[in-house]
């Protein structure tokens, strides 16, 4: 997430020097924190990108004393714009969707906050149990878990606003607290038929504070069992052409998961994330009008979600 800190224009790079030491930078940057800045230029006067980072950069360690570049160097990103110039903060650090505590991945791993987003576009409130038959590093059920625990996302990680000179640790302490988790009675089951898949998954949930309401075994979709309890949330991100295998085989794949879940799942929602539409409907499922597609690794991939089956 970036944060603007200023703007002004500039037509040529003793101008850009000029008003860039003029940024009160002290009021953002912290003079023991290194700075990395990181320019672009389109449609502009100044063209060459490298020249215009070496001035900011250049105006910021003369000005402000903070050292330049190096491991956790917080990024300054100026972008040059029609000779406008913007000068934005990244606050985040590593992107968002690393929340500090799933290193493993799989194959083709969901981003979780794809996964987040995608549970709450079904709707999800943590009050139901969550299922997925192909789960991979377990990122569907892990996050519906840490949903329904009321475990605040990205609580393992640092971001880079910490060590900004507008971070107030008492306030983000106090932010970080609460809510504290809740126990639920709830069971997330994940399901693949790779065996490293599911041991990455249980490592990740345990990880993210979530192995005791949350299990994962290595079965494939046609050993599918409704578990115990009440219905909930079928979640699935089965293997798409573009990505892993091939587009013909996987037409039977998706038919045999569409066939058992509406034999094993009656009463559970099905969210189904893919980037090939004609593969979501060889499943057969009832599906309501696909949502907007969502751009994810390089392709697009669209949530398709039913009613109670
Ligand atoms: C796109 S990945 C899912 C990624 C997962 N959402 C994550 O975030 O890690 C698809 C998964 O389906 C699994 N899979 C493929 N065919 C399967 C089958 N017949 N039964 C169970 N799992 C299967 C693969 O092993 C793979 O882990």
């Amino acid at each position: 997430m970036l944060a603007r800190i200023g703007e002004f224009r500039a037509v040529h790079l003793a101008q850009l020097d000029k008003r860039a030491r003029k940024i009160d930078w002290g009021a953002v940057l912290r003079a023991d924190v290194p700075v990395k800045v990181e320019a672009t230029c389109r449609r502009s006067k100044i063209y060459h990108a490298g020249a215009a980072t070496q001035r900011i950069a250049r105006a910021i360690t003369e000005e402000l004393g903070a050292p330049e570049g190096g491991e956790g160097a917080v990024r300054v990103m100026a972008r040059i714009e029609d000779d406008l110039v913007t000068l934005s903060v990244d606050t985040s650090g590593a992107p968002l969707h690393r929340r500090g505590h799933s290193p493993a991945t799989g194959k083709a791993p969901l981003r979780e906050t794809l996964a987040a987003l995608f549970l709450r576009r079904c709707g999800y409130d943590g009050s139901e149990p969550v299922l997925d038959p192909m789960c991979g590093a377990g990122t569907f059920p892990i996050e519906a878990a840490e949903i329904a625990r009321g475990l605040a996302p990205g609580r393992a990680r640092r971001f880079a606003f910490e060590d900004l000179a507008t971070f107030d640790p008492e306030a983000w302490q106090a932010m970080r607290a609460i809510p504290s988790p809740r126990d639920t009675a709830l069971r997330f089951h994940g399901f693949d038929r790779d065996a490293g898949a599911v041991r990455m998954a249980a490592d990740n949930a345990a990880r993210a504070g979530v192995a005791g309401c949350t299990a994962f075994a290595c079965q494939p979709i046609s050993a599918l069992t409704r578990p115990e309890g009440p219905p909930g949330l079928v979640m699935v991100n089965p293997p798409y052409g573009a990505r892993i295998g091939n587009r013909k085989a996987l037409f039977g794949l998706y038919g045999s998961l569409g066939e058992v879940l509406m034999r094993e799942m009656r009463g559970w929602r099905v969210g189904l994330v893919t980037s090939d539409g004609g593969l979501a409907r060889a499943t057969g499922l009832p599906f309501l009008p696909a949502e907007a597609p969502v751009a994810h690794g390089g392709l697009k991939v669209t949530l398709w979600r039913t009613d109670p089956l």
